[in-house]
């Protein structure tokens, strides 16, 4: 069952908006963009702009409680569009990672919880696009790597820093000195997929763990989402610090409220949160 047949349960509407993506929210506030530019959904100035706005207007809308991204068959993503690196310089190369870099930034920043469902390929910029999630998901069949070294070039939207941490500093270098693509099994061993699907079944496998995770305390989920990425760049003492605060804080929402009175009342784990 594809994409489609699943948003056919609960679909509201197809936001027909933009050229190089499809945005479509679902009725279990789970909000899908979809990359739309064939073949292999290069990231051309559209595509990356398109994903901008759509990212935007996620942060501030609070209907979305998950969020899935995900491209075709062929391949979630193949990258920065490579015929955009002409004149091949400094110049255009600062164009280039300044251009992408506030859109990976915003989708990192989301407050929802995010979701790459990956089939196909996923090269240089699409492997960076799914590494600005917070969890992957591949088809079997699907091939990732950062490629750029073939070109001569590293990584410019995240791969050095975003990789690493995921994943430890050497395998990191292994795919980024080689360049190599290595399969969703092995990808899943190392933690750069955090679940495998079978062929056909990645979109929907996504949809359904965003669906779970948006009927979670949003706020909550916002707050630990935070504490760990914030906390993951500086040092444990200042993360603690951080989490502190934000744990306090979920205690002023609703949510808390409901799930407290819920566990007492009720047991653990029968709490159906507001999302507020
Ligand atoms: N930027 C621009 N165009 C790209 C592209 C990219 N990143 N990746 C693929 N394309 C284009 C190809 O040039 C080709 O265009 P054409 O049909 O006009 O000739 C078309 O997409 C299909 O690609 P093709 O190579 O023919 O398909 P394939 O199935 O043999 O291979 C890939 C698909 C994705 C494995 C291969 O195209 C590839 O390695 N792409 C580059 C990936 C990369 O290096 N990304 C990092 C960029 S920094």
């Amino acid at each position: 069952m594809g994409p489609q047949s699943r948003a056919g349960k609960g679909t509201m509407e197809r936001e027909v908006v933009y050229k190089s993506i499809e945005t479509e929210i679902l009725a279990d506030a789970v909000k899908i963009i979809r990359l739309a530019h064939p073949p292999v959904n290069a990231l051309n100035l559209e595509l990356l702009e398109e994903l901008h706005a759509a990212t935007q207007d996620i942060a501030k809308d609070q209907s979305v409680r998950a969020v899935v991204l995900m491209g075709t068959e062929k391949a979630f993503c193949a990258g920065a569009d490579i015929s955009q690196f002409k004149p091949v310089n400094s110049t255009t190369g600062k164009e280039v990672a300044n251009r992408i870099r506030p859109v990976f930034d915003a989708l990192a920043a989301l407050p929802q919880p995010t979701i790459a469902a990956i089939t196909g390929y996923a090269l240089g910029g699409g492997l960076e696009l799914a590494l600005a999630c917070d969890f992957r998901v591949a088809e079997a069949s699907a091939m990732l790597g950062l490629a750029e070294i073939q070109l001569g070039i590293i990584p410019g939207g995240g791969g050095t820093q975003r990789l690493p941490r995921l994943i430890g500093s050497s395998r990191a270098k292994d795919l980024i000195f080689s360049g190599r693509r290595i399969k969703a099994e092995e990808a899943l061993a190392w933690g750069l997929v955090d679940r495998l699907s079978e062929r056909g079944s990645a979109h929907d496998d996504a949809l359904e763990w965003a669906a779970q995770l948006a009927t979670g305390p949003t706020l909550a989920i916002t707050a630990a989402k935070r504490a760990i990425d914030t906390g993951l760049d500086g040092r444990l003492e200042d993360g603690l610090s951080l989490e502190g605060e934000a744990f306090a804080g979920t205690l002023d929402t609703q949510d808390a409220a409901l799930g407290v009175d819920s566990f007492l009342n009720q047991g653990p784990g029968k709490a159906q949160f507001l999302g507020r």
